[in-house]
């Protein structure tokens, strides 16, 4: 069933993008219906959309590059050249970690600043997605989070949904108010890329039809629990499967997912998981040996950036 997908695949691999008009004048012998019907059935596995009849074959074997550096210099990066930035950055907030047992964040903290936004959005390439992972809307952060969404804005970010984490049932009671949730922030370079499959016109027009949005619509929350204090080998490790559902939204197989602030490297073995590429920035040693021994087996280390 899938060899013409393969011969197609072959044809137009070596070059930056094909036509639907150029398969079928390769194929002249197949039925146009069925050269677009193979395309269409591998769309996210071996082909990507990139405009109204204009694709790319999505290139294998995935790569993860780890790089100890400051996740805040992106300055290593060409213009449009990232498919989807997934981040947890290290928020500074001593007030509302006080209390309770709480500890203070045991690595290096931040507040992002306009610039942080501008890179951002400088080396995503149109159309893709900016996930932040943030705290809990509180009475000490409040403004922070909503100079969040004003520095995107101003760098070209939209705000596309904000979804809750609910972090399964464990409620801790540090506070005033019980918490066991954190906001997941989508932003979208510019208008939303096309991923979404559009069920009328589809049907009206009998092939796949695609309108701006994630790929499937975004759940009202992620019910997913926190990784359990005897499994974390990272004070604010996210759980694996947390980020492979994000990612299962907003990418395709092949595309290149950045992580600038990584932490455990959690981001990028969901990314190996999914067939994504993805590079990994961490400031403190002691992390980057974490994720060194998170891929100890099934990573390849690249010195260049070549295929940025
Ligand atoms: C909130 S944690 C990320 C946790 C990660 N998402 C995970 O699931 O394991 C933030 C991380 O950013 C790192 N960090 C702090 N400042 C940084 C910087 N300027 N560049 C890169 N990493 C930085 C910290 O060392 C910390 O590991």
């Amino acid at each position: 069933m899938n060899c013409l997908a393969d011969s197609i695949f072959s044809c137009f691999k070596n070059q930056p993008e094909f036509t639907l008009k150029s398969a079928y004048e390769q194929y002249s012998d197949k039925p146009k219906e069925t050269v677009r019907a193979r395309i269409y059935d591998n769309l996210g596995v071996k082909f990507e959309r990139v405009a109204k009849g204009l694709y790319r074959t999505i290139q294998g074997e995935e790569t993860c590059v780890v790089i100890e550096g400051d996740g805040r210099d992106l300055s290593m990066f060409k213009d449009k050249s990232i498919d989807c930035i997934l981040t947890d950055h290290p928020w500074l907030d001593l007030k509302s970690n006080k209390g309770g047992d709480r500890a203070f964040a045991e690595y290096e903290c931040f507040e992002y600043t306009l610039k942080d936004f501008e890179e951002k959005s400088r080396i995503l390439k149109d159309g893709c997605f900016l996930v932040e992972i943030l705290p809990a809307e509180n009475e000490n952060n409040y403004k922070y989070l909503y100079k969040i969404k004003e520095y995107a804005e101003k760098a070209g970010l939209f705000y596309y949904a904000k979804v809750t984490w609910k972090k399964g049932d464990f409620v801790s009671n540090t506070g005033r108010k019980a918490k066991n949730s954190q906001d997941v922030m989508f932003f979208s370079k510019g208008k939303a890329r096309n991923m979404r499959l559009d069920v009328k016109k589809t049907q009206k027009l009998g092939y796949d039809c695609y309108m701006s949005g994630t790929l499937k619509m975004l759940p009202t929350m992620f019910d997913i629990p926190p990784v359990s204090k005897k499994d974390k080998i990272h004070q604010s490790e996210l759980p694996l499967t947390l980020c492979e559902e994000i990612l299962r939204y907003i990418t395709y197989q092949g595309e290149i997912v950045l992580d600038s602030f990584a932490g455990s490297g959690v981001v990028g073995e969901a990314a190996l998981n999914l067939k994504r590429n993805c590079i990994l920035i961490e400031i403190a040693k002691e992390n980057i040996k974490k994720i060194q021994k998170r891929f100890s087996e099934n990573i390849n280390f690249r010195e260049d950036l070549a295929f940025l």
